[in-house]
């Protein structure tokens, strides 16, 4: 399957882990985008479901489709979140952030019973760690955080929109973290998360109930030994 064909794929066999009446929580990315669009055309033919999308360009496409859109103010417990990912392990531990929506998507997920996670072939890896690890920072924090990141090992860079830094929906900048494989994910993220001035990384570990991901013509269901 092409690339986009398996996104289609993917996000297809997604919707169904989703039920009348319940409120869905809406990732953000291009594999998202097409859920996004296909749930949108089952909201046409009369499924009602409430969406918290995880970032303003979600909730815009999926605004514009006719999904009603609530926020975790009025729904903090979300039934089933669907969202991509930039890679994927064996044990379902995921980098994102990729779309620059890391923080939004963690805390979503955070609020869900299952999460559904979709992805095509090319983001099943043995070892996370190839793809830069986006890292949500504050302003203020950029240089002494990256400097603590460089000296965990990694190669790391200020995202950029154009010449501008890329700024986050909350206001923040994104560092992409290049760490090569990285053997013990649980350890990164605890000293990620200790660096004051980090708000959030995109090491989502144990947080995937499912992943859908196409190999060759079909979609694999892959879950998380408990
Ligand atoms: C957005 O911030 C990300 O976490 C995305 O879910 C991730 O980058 C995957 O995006 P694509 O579906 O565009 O590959």
């Amino acid at each position: 399957m092409a690339n986009e064909h398996e996104k289609e794929a993917v996000a297809r066999a997604s919707l169904s882990f989703i039920q009348d009446g319940q409120v869905v929580g809406i990732g953000t990315g291009s594999t998202a985008a097409c859920f996004i669009q296909l749930l949108g055309e089952r909201v046409k033919n009369g499924l009602r479901i409430r969406g918290v999308p995880t970032s303003d360009r979600s909730r815009e496409q999926a605004a514009s489709l006719g999904i009603a859109i609530t926020t975790l103010d009025e729904c903090p417990e979300i039934d089933v979140t669907v969202d991509g990912a930039d890679e994927v392990d064996p044990q379902l531990r995921l980098i994102k952030g990729g779309g620059g929506a890391l923080l939004r998507e963690k805390i979503v997920a955070s609020a869900s019973k299952q999460v559904v996670i979709i992805a095509d072939s090319t983001k099943r890896v043995p070892m996370l760690g190839k793809f830069g690890l986006p890292v949500e920072v504050i302003k203020f924090a950029r240089a002494v955080v990256q400097k603590k990141i460089e000296a965990l090992g990694a190669r790391v860079s200020l995202r950029h929109d154009g010449n501008k830094p890329y700024r986050t929906d909350e206001d923040n900048y994104i560092l992409d973290c290049h760490f090569g494989e990285i053997a013990d994910p649980e350890r990164l993220a605890r000293q990620l998360s200790d660096m004051p001035g980090i708000v959030e990384h995109g090491l989502f570990i144990g947080m995937a109930s499912v992943v859908l991901v196409a190999e060759g013509n079909e979609v694999v269901e892959l879950r998380r030994r408990r």
